[in-house]
Order: structure tokens, then C-alpha cells, then sequence
């Protein structure tokens, strides 16, 4: 038998404070206790007939060896177009696009390429749970900028301009912007990103920008690259991936797009990690990007039915809804429910109810400041969330 614990010495410093990922942990516990799982972001529809297709054809053409280790050229070149049709930014495919194995692995190799140890990434809070992690394995050390809940049904997530500056300094290396954002579904205004552009600019700082949730936006919300900014084409990497635009979380392919010098450090990083992203899916999505205006506009306006069918359902069972303005997801205030925090709430809901959400804490560097909140994932089939709902019910608020 292979004992289950080692001596200590053989772990690394580095990972020893990572907890477990606690969104993976929580479809977990949906699958044990039979819930239904609105915990992860992963779609339980299926993918378009088209692009599966595709990815069918280039398995049976034999596109099953290496492809470039930066990017089958085809992708590359759709990922270009892409970027210049979406948001007027001129990129050379053969200069500046890496495609790695999901926007997971090309935020880490981009950190990996540019830390050096003692630098600091800033980032907003509550954040996408790998920002944190991926710092640390590069070297570098999160500052955390606070987002603020509106104060009114309907508001906005806001930033501190103070705040934000006081997060900069000599030893700044990196903002990571999310935008449109997980999980609070902030989509950051020209405003935003104008503010965030000057900062760069002022204390000569990259910005790297994660745009997976680009096309899912509601209520008239546009998203705006930081890249297409004044001043900014030289000092950002955008990073993007097919995962939540074409319902494929499983085929793990994704790109950064960067500046040559920078392209040139990510492409060596990425090597060393993966050697390439899966080939035939590379195939398959340089065809889904070529995926008509259509499909964009339809996979926008059935996250907006999905969200409206969520949101009232969580209304009614007590929870006070942050209403997201792009990407899919619910953030929410438990107070209603009177749980000492929301760790004791979650297990509750997956335990007693039959539903699996993500604790709030899990977002905040300081547990505490989502203790009273709760994320609810809605890329689900209208099914699913008439499920969720009839189990909501019963929920019992205590107002
Ligand atoms: C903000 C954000 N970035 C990245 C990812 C992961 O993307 P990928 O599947 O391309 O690795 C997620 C997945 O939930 C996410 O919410």
C-alpha cells in the first residue's frame, strides 16, 4: 500500500497554503448528494451540432499529432479576425497569439512569463478563484482591490478610484481585469478601463485582461477590450478562450494575445507546460469562431432567459440578487436566511434543499467578506432550473 502521507519536506512552500478549489469541491458534493448543480460554470446543454462536427471531421482527417505549440495556424488566424471584426485591435497571428490549453493555462504562463519574484499582481475581489494561486506559483504577490455590491436593486459593482491607486506602486507589475466578471457579472465601463488605462500608463504596469465571458451581455452592455484603449496595444495581454462562447469547458482551448516580445516569453512558458492544446479541437474552433453574427446575438439573448428565470426563483425563496450585466452568474445576500456564514448555508442548501451554489467566501482573500454571500451558476437548461427553483421553495427565509 502507498502510505498517504509524505514528510513534510518533500512539499513545496509554495503550494502549502492552496486550499482545494472550492467551486470544483462543491460538484463534488452536488454529485453526492444527488443536487442540482448550479455551483461550477460549466453548460449542461449541448455544444453547436456544427462545431462538434467539426472537431468529428478533424479526428477522422487524422489531425491527431502535435499541432504548432503555439496555435494551429487556422485558429491563429480565426482568433485575429476575431479581434479585429469584435474590437478593432489589429493583431498578426504569426506575431502575438498563443494558444494554450484553456484561458486557465494562458493566464498562468502569461504570469510565469512576466513575474519575478517580490513583484506584485493587483486584482479585484471578489475575484475567479486562480488569479491568487497563479500569482503565487509565479512568484508574484496578489493586491486586492475591493469591488462594492450596489447599495440600490439594479446598481452597479464599484470601485474605489483611491483605492485602486493606492494599490499601485514600484513594485507593481500586473492588474488582472475580468471583464465581463466573475462572479459578480460587472461588466467594466470605457470609464473603468479608462482609469485602470492611466494607472499603466503612469506606473508602467501590463494589464492583463480575461475576456472569456466577452459575448454574454444583457441589458444594452457592451464589452470593451482595454487592448483597443489609447496606450494600451503595447502593455496588455488579452486573454480568451472557446470554453464559455461555444459551451465547450471541456476542450480546454484558449489563447492570450500580447505584444511579440511579450508572445515570444509566453510561447516558451506555454512549451515547457503543455507543449500545445488538444489538436482537433484547435480545427474545430477555428471553425466555431467562424461561427456566423447570429450566433452571438442568440447565445446572449438565451443567457438573458436563463438569467430571468433564475433570478425570480432566488427572489422569491429569500435571497437579495446582484443582477449581472454580462458572463452567468447570480452573486446574493443570505442574510435573510440567518446562517452564521455562508459555508454552514452552502452545506445546508446541497445537504437539505438539493441545490449547489458556490460559498462567498471563496471569492475574498478575507473569508469574512463573503460570509453573507453566495454564487449561483445559471448555463443551465431551462429543466435544470425549474428544478432548482421547485427545490428553493423550500427555503425558509427568517424575514
Ligand atoms: C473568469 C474566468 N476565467 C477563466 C475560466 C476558465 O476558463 P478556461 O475553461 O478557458 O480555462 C473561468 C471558468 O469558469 C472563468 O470564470
Amino acid at each position: 500500500m502507498i502510505p498517504t502521507t509524505v514528510h513534510k519536506h518533500f512539499l513545496s512552500d509554495r503550494v502549502a497554503h492552496f486550499t482545494e478549489s472550492v467551486i470544483r469541491e462543491m460538484t463534488r458534493q452536488a454529485m453526492l448528494h444527488g443536487a442540482v448543480n448550479l455551483s461550477q460554470g460549466f453548460p449542461d446543454f449541448p455544444a453547436p451540432a456544427e462545431i462538434k462536427e467539426a472537431a468529428q471531421r478533424a479526428v477522422a482527417a487524422d489531425v491527431n499529432q502535435y499541432a504548432i505549440t503555439w496555435g494551429a495556424k487556422r485558429l491563429r488566424d480565426a482568433i485575429a479576425l476575431q479581434m479585429r471584426l469584435w474590437q478593432g485591435i489589429s493583431v498578426d497571428p504569426e506575431k502575438n497569439v498563443t494558444v494554450c490549453c484553456g484561458s486557465t493555462e494562458a493566464m498562468v504562463a502569461t504570469l510565469l512569463a512576466v513575474s519575478n519574484i517580490g513583484d506584485e499582481v493587483v486584482m479585484f475581489e471578489p475575484f475567479y478563484e486562480n488569479y491568487g494561486p497563479d500569482s503565487v506559483l509565479s512568484g508574484a504577490k496578489p493586491v486586492y482591490v475591493k469591488l462594492r455590491p450596489p447599495a440600490v436593486s439594479g446598481g452597479e459593482w464599484t470601485f474605489d478610484q483611491k483605492e485602486l491607486r493606492a494599490a499601485f506602486g514600484n513594485s507593481t507589475k500586473a492588474i488582472i481585469v475580468n471583464t465581463p466578471n466573475n462572479p459578480t457579472g460587472k461588466v467594466f465601463t470605457k470609464q473603468e478601463l479608462g482609469l485602470i488605462r492611466d494607472l499603466c500608463l503612469e506606473f508602467n504596469v501590463l494589464a492583463i485582461t480575461d475576456e472569456i465571458y466577452e459575448h454574454i451581455l444583457y441589458d444594452g452592455a457592451t464589452h470593451t477590450s482595454l487592448a483597443s484603449l489609447d496606450g494600451m496595444a503595447d502593455r496588455t495581454v488579452t486573454i480568451n478562450g472557446l470554453s464559455k462562447t461555444y459551451s465547450v469547458t471541456g476542450w480546454r482551448v484558449g489563447w492570450a494575445v500580447a505584444p511579440e516580445d511579450l508572445t515570444n516569453a509566453i510561447r516558451k512558458v506555454h512549451d515547457f507546460l503543455t507543449v500545445g492544446a488538444p489538436a482537433p479541437l484547435q480545427e474545430a474552433g477555428a471553425e466555431a469562431l467562424a461561427l456566423p453574427t447570429e450566433y452571438y446575438k442568440e447565445l446572449a439573448q438565451r443567457y438573458r432567459v436563463r438569467r430571468d428565470h433564475l433570478i425570480p426563483a432566488l427572489e422569491s425563496a429569500g435571497f437579495k440578487c446582484f443582477r449581472p450585466r454580462g458572463a452567468y452568474y447570480v452573486m446574493t445576500d443570505i442574510r435573510a436566511f440567518g446562517f452564521a456564514n455562508d459555508i454552514d448555508f452552502v452545506r445546508h442548501l446541497v445537504q437539505n434543499i438539493g441545490v449547489a451554489a458556490v460559498p462567498g467566501s471563496s471569492f475574498y482573500r478575507d473569508p469574512r467578506d463573503g460570509a453573507q454571500q453566495v454564487r449561483f451558476a445559471f448555463c443551465k437548461k431551462s429543466e435544470t432550473l425549474d428544478e432548482a427553483a421547485r427545490r428553493l421553495r423550500k427555503l425558509r427565509s427568517k424575514n
